[in-house]
C-alpha cells in the first residue's frame, strides 16, 4: 500500500475513530442487523404469510442475496474509507467510473432517515410496554381490554411522542459520544445482555409454553399460503434484517481497521440475525399458541397478542418485561447505525460530531410525526402488491424503504462491487483465502444479486 494511502488512513481515523477489534466490529454490525426487524416484524410477517413457507423464502434471500452483498458492502466501505457519500466518490475516482454511482450513498442516507423516523415510533411502543408489564397493567386482564390499551396507546398522538422522543434521546445520547466512547461501549454491554435475555425466554418458551406447535408453524411450509406480496415482502425483509443497501454496513467498513479479514467477519453477522429471527419465532409463537392465541395479528402481534399471553400466563409480568427490555435493547443498536452514515457525512463537512447528531435527530424526530399521526388523526388505506396497509404514511415509508430503496441500493452495491471495481481492489480488500469462494462470491454479485433482484422488481413494477 502507497504512503500516500496511509496518510488517508490516519487522518481518517483521526477524524472518526475505528473498532476496537474484529470482535467489536462483529458486535456493532450485529447490533445493527438484530433489530425490530428480527424480533418485531419477522414474526408478524412471518405469521401473515403462513410461517414456513415465506421463513423458506426468508432463508433463501438471506443465503443467496443477503451474504455476498453483506461482504460487498464492507468492502465499499473500508475501501472508501469515508461517509457513503464520500467513500463512493473515492471509489469512483479509483474505478474511474461514472459519477451516477455516488447515488448509493445519498439513496442510503436517506432511506437510513427514513427508517428511524418510523423505527424511533415504534422503539417508543417497546418503551411503554416495559413499563406497563413491569406494573402488572396486563394482569389477569380479559384479552379486549389488553387489546383496549394498545388501541388507546396509538390513538393518543401526545404519548407517541414522548416516547419518540425519549428512544431518540437515547439514540442520539450513544451517537454523540462518537465510534469508541459511543457506539462501542454501548453494543459492549447491550448486545452480550440481548443474548442473555434471549436465551433466557428460549428457555420459558421450551419448558413452558407449547414449542412444538412455534416450530411447526416456523418450518412446516404451506406453499399455498404464499403469495407474491409475501414473496416480495420475504425479498425486502433480507435485506432489511441485514441493514443492507443504505449506508450502515458500509459506514461500520469503513471503521473496520484494514487488517481484518471481511468473510470472517461477515459470517458470524449473518448467522447471528438469522437466529435470533428464527428464535424470537420460536420464543413468540409457543407462547401465542399455548394460550389459545391466532398468530396473524399483522404489527400488532406482540403488542397485543403477546400481552394478553403475559397477562394471563404464571410469571408473565416477569417475562414480559424481559421481552420488551430485550426489544429495547435491539432497536437501540440498530437506531444508531441507521443515522451514522448522515452523520459521518456531515463531520466530514467540518461540523463538529455533536451538532451533527443533534442536527440529524432533530430533523429524524421531526419527519417521525408523519409516523407517530399514521395511526390516529392521518390514517388512512391503501393495497400494495395484494396486501392491504391501513397505516397511511407508516406503512408508505416502511414499503418506499425496504422494499424499493434498499433492495435497488443492495443490487446498486453489488454492480458496483462486482462490475465497475477494479477486480484487483476488490481482491486485495476481500483477500478471501479459497479460489472457490472467490468464485462464489464473485458469481453471487455479479450475476444473482442483481438479475434476482431485477426479476422482483421488474414484476412489482408490471404489477404482479
Ligand atoms: N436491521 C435492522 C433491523 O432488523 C434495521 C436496520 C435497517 C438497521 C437498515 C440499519 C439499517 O431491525
Amino acid at each position: 500500500m502507497s504512503d500516500s494511502t496511509n496518510d488517508n488512513d490516519t487522518n481518517f481515523v483521526a477524524q472518526h475513530g475505528q473498532w476496537s477489534s474484529r470482535w467489536m466490529f462483529i458486535m456493532a454490525a450485529t447490533g445493527s442487523a438484530v433489530g425490530l426487524g428480527n424480533i418485531w416484524k419477522f414474526p408478524y410477517m412471518a405469521g401473515k404469510s403462513g410461517g414456513g413457507a415465506f421463513v423458506i423464502v426468508y432463508l433463501i434471500c438471506i443465503a443467496l442475496i443477503g451474504l455476498p452483498v453483506l461482504m460487498a458492502e464492507i468492502s465499499l466501505g473500508r475501501r472508501g474509507r469515508q461517509s457513503p457519500i464520500n467513500a463512493m466518490k473515492n471509489l469512483i475516482a479509483e474505478a474511474k467510473a461514472n459519477k451516477f454511482w455516488v447515488a448509493i450513498g445519498w439513496s442510503g442516507m436517506l432511506a437510513g432517515f427514513l427508517i428511524l423516523s418510523y423505527y424511533s415510533v415504534i422503539a417508543g411502543w417497546a418503551l411503554v410496554y416495559i413499563f406497563k408489564t413491569a406494573l402488572g397493567d396486563f394482569a389477569g386482564l380479559p384479552a379486549d381490554q389488553i387489546q383496549g390499551q394498545f388501541a388507546a396507546l396509538v390513538a393518543d398522538p401526545f404519548q407517541l411522542i414522548i416516547w419518540h422522543s425519549v428512544f431518540m434521546l437515547m439514540v442520539m445520547i450513544v451517537l454523540a459520544r462518537g465510534v469508541e466512547r459511543g457506539l462501542e461501549v454501548a453494543v459492549r454491554y447491550l448486545m452480550p445482555a440481548l443474548m442473555a435475555l434471549l436465551v433466557m425466554l428460549l428457555y420459558y418458551a421450551v419448558t413452558q409454553a407449547d414449542f412444538q406447535a412455534g416450530v411447526d408453524f416456523l418450518f412446516v411450509a404451506d406453499f399455498s399460503q404464499l403469495t407474491f406480496g409475501s414473496f416480495i415482502s420475504a425479498m425486502g425483509h433480507a435485506f432489511f434484517t441485514l441493514s443492507l443497501g443504505m449506508g450502515a454496513i458500509m459506514v461500520y467498513g469503513a471503521y473496520l481497521p484494514k487488517n481484518i479479514n471481511i468473510i470472517s467477519a461477515a459470517v458470524p453477522i449473518v448467522v447471528a440475525d438469522t437466529l435470533v429471527a428464527i428464535l424470537a419465532g420460536l420464543i413468540i409463537f409457543p407462547i401465542v399458541f399455548a394460550n389459545g392465541l391466532e398468530p396473524a395479528a399483522g404489527p400488532s402481534l406482540i403488542f397485543e397478542t403477546l400481552p394478553i399471553a403475559f397477562g394471563q400466563m404464571p410469571g408473565g409480568t416477569f417475562w414480559g418485561t424481559i421481552f420488551f427490555v430485550l426489544l429495547v435493547f435491539a432497536a437501540w443498536t440498530s437506531a444508531i447505525s441507521l443515522v451514522e452514515p448522515a452523520i459521518a457525512w456531515i463531520v466530514e463537512k467540518g461540523w463538529s460530531r455533536t451538532v451533527s447528531v443533534y442536527a440529524v435527530g432533530m430533523l429524524t424526530w421531526l419527519f417521525g410525526l408523519l409516523t407517530v399521526f399514521s395511526f390516529n388523526d392521518w390514517a388512512f388505506e391503501f393495497e400494495f402488491a395484494g396486501l392491504v396497509k391501513s397505516n397511511g404514511f407508516f406503512d408508505a415509508i416502511d414499503i418506499l424503504t425496504s422494499i424499493i430503496m434498499l433492495p435497488i441500493g443492495g443490487i446498486l452495491i453489488a454492480i458496483f462491487c462486482g462490475w465497475i471495481m477494479p477486480r484487483a481492489a476488490i481482491k486485495e480488500e476481500l483477500a478471501l483465502s479459497s479460489s472457490r469462494v472467490e468464485k462464489w462470491w464473485g458469481v453471487s454479485v455479479r450475476y444473482v444479486a442483481p438479475i434476482g433482484v431485477s426479476i422482483v422488481m421488474i414484476y412489482l413494477i408490471l404489477g404482479n
